[in-house]
């Protein structure tokens, strides 16, 4: 199938799948245990229904939507993701470059596969940067120190990784550090030969912000140990308030008194998230999560909601229940996946089509005036 037959999110993925290695394609495709989380924040967005109304004249739709200052043209960027590359050569500056070309946030993660400064100057002033802190406090204070030099503006702490996901397809697929090479991975370069020249000609893969620090690692251990830290609490984070003069959001937020404190810290907003299911497979999908956490706030923080975006409609459905905007994750990464710089593309396409589409069916000629009068019914 060529790119433009894909209709949908989902034909991306399943075009990406057969161009990716089963190792790599798994560890962006997987979630924790079960991945039952994985599976409903899909599920409960399909499940919110929202109620077409016509006679509106729809035919200029404004989908912009404006946050800490700066408009931009849709209104969801791109979310954190390490190690990016291992999933398509060079992701990580597709993506920035996209995010740039069509005016949208782009967020750099801790652990991406390219320069956290390239990635700025590839954004083009879209740029965000997610924090993970370090168990080492020096490593935490230099990602921040260079965030700043790099003219990034808004930083996002992430919450949610006290430790790493279990990821039963990594283990399974025996993911370690350094990378084994089984027969299962030689057959799946064999038959990947895009991906596999692609890997060659970028090089291998490797979490660049830490590459000297990461470069004696011979375990799992030894990377989580650098990257993430068991021992981040609020106290801390009072500290990041405090040493992040830019705007400060905290990411994977599912509880509304959790919500309320980082308001009570001078946090400008939150991403309510459960990392796409990547973290635990017994918690609440986000659409479900979101209405308490939106009541709590009552409007005090900017509210941006991630994990299971898999259609224009559901940026609408979690903007009718209090989010102002969302961050999508795999589903831009599939496109990639599917047809590099162009599948990527297509991605943003398809989701900016079915938003445009969806908020013409609802007889809603600017984005940023959904809400959730008259508009939901939840089952
Ligand atoms: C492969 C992969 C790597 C990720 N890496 C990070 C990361 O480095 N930092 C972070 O805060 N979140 C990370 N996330 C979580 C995403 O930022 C985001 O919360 C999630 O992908 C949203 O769910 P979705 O994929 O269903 O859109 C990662 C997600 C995936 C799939």
């Amino acid at each position: 199938m060529g790119l433009e037959r894909a209709a949908s999110i989902d034909d991306l993925r399943t075009r990406a799948k057969r161009r990716i290695p089963r190792f790599a394609f798994d560890l962006v495709d997987g979630g924790a245990e079960s991945e039952r989380n994985l599976r409903r924040n899909i599920e409960a967005f399909e499940e919110v229904e929202l109620t077409p109304r016509y006679m509106v004249d729809v035919s200029d739709i404004d989908t912009r939507a404006t946050l800490f200052g700066q408009t931009y043209n849709l209104p969801f960027g791109m979310a954190p993701i390490g190690m990016h590359n291992a999933f398509w050569p060079d992701a990580d500056l597709i993506l920035a470059r996209l995010c740039a070309r069509e005016n949208i946030p782009y967020t750099a993660s801790s652990a991406s596969s390219t320069t956290l400064e390239r990635l700025a100057e590839a954004a083009a002033g879209n740029g965000w940067f997610q924090l993970y802190v370090s168990s080492d406090p020096s490593v935490t204070e230099g990602l921040i120190a260079r965030a700043e030099a790099a003219e990034y503006k808004v930083m996002m702490v992430t919450a949610d990784v006290p430790a790493a996901g279990k990821r039963d397809r990594d283990i399974r697929n025996q993911l370690a550090v350094p990378f084994k090479i089984t027969p299962e991975v030689v057959a799946g370069l064999i038959a990947n030969p895009i991906w596999s020249l692609g890997t060659l000609r970028h090089g291998r893969p490797n979490i660049a912000n830490y590459a000297d620090l990461l470069q004696s690692a011979t375990s799992y251990a030894d990377v989580q140990k650098t990257l993430i830290t068991p021992g981040f609490t609020w106290d801390d984070l009072k500290r990041l308030r405090d040493r992040w003069k830019g705007t400060l959001l905290v990411k994977g937020i599912l509880h509304p008194s959790d919500a309320a404190k980082c308001a009570e810290l001078g946090c400008d907003g939150i991403i309510v998230s459960n990392h796409g299911g990547r973290q635990v497979a017994f918690g609440p999908p986000t659409i479900e999560a979101l209405p308490p956490i939106a009541d709590v706030l009552g409007g005090r923080m900017k509210i941006i909601l991630d994990s299971g975006i898999r259609r224009g409609a559901d940026i609408l459905r979690a903007k009718a229940h209090g989010a102002d905007f969302a961050l999508t994750g795999r589903a831009m990464a599939y496109g990639v996946g599917a047809g590099g710089a162009a599948g990527a593309q297509r991605a943003k396409e398809i989701l900016h089509l079915e938003l445009v589409r969806a908020l013409g069916q609802l007889g809603i000629t600017s984005f940023e005036t959904v809400d959730a009068a008259g508009l939901t019914a939840v089952r």
